[in-house]
């Protein structure tokens, strides 16, 4: 049986929490393959709301194995408390494996994720702050601190000393900050270790077993298409590969077992941090989408940018991730609108472009081309199919589904797992 990827097609917060707790009751794992507490899931079953930052939404499945994978950064004091906010509500996450591969946000990644930030000022990337870029810095540089050093306290001190030497001299003698103790942090980490270790696992090893079993194994990116560090408008990205190619590199699933790449896409564009919007609306449309939406981070609580949606950035979503479905999110927030404009080509300096331009300054003058769609006025969230939807709802499907290069096989017309119009099977 195969594995099958699910990832954001624009810049997160497409609402991929929602469509993963959809594929959640076919499937036995549910994998997290990069990005840490920077990101944020909201899943909503009946009345309760659940926000989740490092879990992967599977956990809400009684049936499904959350795993977090090796291409996690993975803040072990977060998690915890992650675990036990879920546990109180009454959410086992007992079947939690965590990758022995995964590394470790320590809290030097955390303060010099926000001395550097400062130090950017104006060209600041916009971060979340959880110090998720210098972890990914430190795994690339050989000198990362990972899951299964908490289970050798003698390896863990090793490191931790010899990584300080360095990062302190960086913090006091350049950013003007206190140096950091390591006998607090293996204190502290070593505490965590006790709680964690039942949890830690052969990730890889029992993905892939699971798989030659013939069970359903789901990779979850967090973040999305466009703050993949290779594919993304850098240098405005995370540090991770949440592409569909990431998710194997994260997991230890090779390519040859992906079957199905899933592309979530909201009805509009969101985006948090800095870096380049085509579409971005900075007029009181902008402020109504926002508000219409609810956009505002999970994890952090930033009011998020806002704009039109955007087929040429769909295109290369499917492109660069080789999407084989798409998922289209908040459909229903669009209601409203006499038209609903869509951008369908970019303008810059006079020429043109299809598709994204190939350089970043060319994609900074991008000015979207926009195509205008009749709207609709009715509540779509009673909806329940494809048919019940008002003619031009309809039609703004259909018309975005023909630019995007891929079909859309659900439709999400609120938050609510019944509140979606299923237009193909999911698996
Ligand atoms: P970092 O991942 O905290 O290093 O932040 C890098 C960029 O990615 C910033 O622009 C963040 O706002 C953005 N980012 C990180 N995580 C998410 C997410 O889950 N949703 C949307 N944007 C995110």
């Amino acid at each position: 049986m195969p594995a099958i990827v699910l990832v954001g097609a624009q810049w997160g917060d497409e609402g991929k929490g929602k469509a993963s707790d959809l594929l959640g009751d076919s499937v036995s794992y549910v994998v997290r393959y990069q990005g840490g507490n920077n990101a944020g899931h909201t899943v909503v079953i009946g009345d309760e709301h659940y926000a989740l930052h490092l879990l992967p939404s599977g956990v809400l499945s009684p049936r499904v194995t959350p795993v977090i994978g090796n291409g996690v950064a993975v803040d072990p004091g977060v998690l915890i408390d992650e675990i036990d906010g879920l546990t109180e509500r009454g959410v086992s996450c007992d079947r939690l494996l965590i990758s022995a591969n995964a590394h470790l946000v320590m809290p030097h990644h955390r303060a010099l994720d926000k001395v550097t930030e400062r130090y950017l000022g104006d060209a600041r990337i916009g971060t979340t702050g959880r110090g998720i870029g210098p972890t990914y810095g430190d795994k690339v540089a050989r000198v990362g601190i990972r899951v299964q050093d908490l289970l050798d306290p003698g390896i863990l001190r090793q490191k931790l000393d010899l990584v300080l030497r360095e990062k302190n001299q960086v913090l006091t003698k350049m950013y003007n900050r206190r140096g950091i103790d390591a006998d607090a942090v293996a204190d502290e980490y070593l505490g965590y270790a006790e709680r964690l270790q039942p949890h830690v696992a052969d990730t890889a090893l029992v993905l892939n077993r699971a798989l030659d079993q013939g069970e359903f194994v789901l990779l979850e990116g967090a973040q999305a298409t466009f703050l993949d560090v290779d594919h993304g408008t850098y240098p405005f990205v995370t540090s991770s590969s949440p592409t569909a190619g990431g998710a194997c590199a994260g997991s230890g699933i090779g390519p040859t077992r992906i079957s199905k790449v899933i592309g979530i896409l909201k009805a509009y564009t969101s985006r948090v941090g800095s870096g380049p919007f085509p579409t971005e609306l900075l007029d009181e449309q902008g402020e109504w989408l926002r508000k219409a939406g609810g956009e505002y981070g999970v994890t952090t609580g930033r009011p998020r940018r806002t704009g039109w949606f955007d087929a040429v950035l769909a295109r290369y979503a499917t492109r660069v991730n080789g999407i084989t479905d798409y998922f289209l999110t908040k459909l229903d927030v669009l209601s409203g609108l006499p038209k609903v404009p869509v951008c369908v080509a970019y303008d810059v300096n006079g020429t043109r472009h299809d598709e994204v331009p190939m350089t970043q300054t060319e994609f900074h003058h991008a000015v979207p081309v926009c195509e205008y769609l009749d709207g609709w006025w009715e509540d779509l969230s009673q909806a329940r199919d494809f048919a019940a939807l008002p003619r031009n709802a309809q039609n703004y499907v259909r018309a975005v589904e023909n630019m995007i290069g891929a079909p859309l096989t659900g439709i999400g017309v609120g938050p609510r797992r019944d509140q979606t119009l299923q237009l193909r099977p999911l698996l």
